[in-house]
């Protein structure tokens, strides 16, 4: 396992806890969708590392696209303003589409992003959050799979980044306070 170092205060979610928890949801993911073609959509760049291994944790032959959204505003919060870096490649009107996500933490890119997929009439759509922190919630999204439901604190790792680092720490830890200033 990777060195801690200075910038982590501890390991939340270890890397075989999230194996597991992936494994369990894609069971179920995959009894939902039987029968069904599904579109998987990450939204970039902290859902990379979920997406890539729900989609090997799945049984279920998928497609997957991607979309990238910012959020205006500066800081590390999400002001639920967003605009469209990247759109999806595909048209999906008539399709079963998954969201999948690293992490609901105000739940406005969510609420945004449901909106606009909602609108191109998709089959079907739903969302898997790899994490959720209920305290932070700013608006209630009905979300169909969660992985862990984790409290109001800093998290890096597995995808999700502070200033664009530690996205490739293949755990969920906590930072110290000191790297953001808290
Ligand atoms: C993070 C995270 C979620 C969103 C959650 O993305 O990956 O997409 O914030 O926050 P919210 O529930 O308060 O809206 P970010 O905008 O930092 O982009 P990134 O995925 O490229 O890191
Ligand atoms: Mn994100
Ligand atoms: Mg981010």
């Amino acid at each position: 396992e990777k060195d801690l170092g200075a910038d982590l205060r501890s390991v939340l979610i270890t890397k075989q806890e999230i194996d597991a928890r992936l494994a369990e949801l894609a069971a179920k993911i995959d009894a939902g969708y039987e029968g069904k073609d599904l579109l998987l959509v990450g939204v970039l760049k902290g859902a990379v590392m979920v997406m890539a291994d729900l989609a090997r944790a799945l049984a279920t032959p998928v497609t997957m696209d991607w979309m990238a959204i910012s959020s205006y505003g500066a800081g590390t919060q999400s002001s639920g303003v967003v605009r469209i870096l990247k759109d999806l490649d595909t048209d999906i009107k008539d399709k079963h589409v998954l969201i999948v996500e690293d992490i609901i933490d105000s739940g406005l890119t969510l609420s945004w992003l449901l909106s606009n997929l909602g609108s191109r009439e998709p089959a079907s759509l739903e969302i898997m959050t790899l994490l959720r922190k209920p305290e932070a919630a700013k608006v209630d999204i009905d979300v169909k799979w969660v992985g862990f439901d984790i409290p109001s604190e800093f998290v890096v790792g597995y995808g999700l980044d502070y200033g664009e680092k530690y996205r490739n720490l293949p755990f969920i830890g906590t930072l110290a306070p000191h790297v953001y200033g808290g």
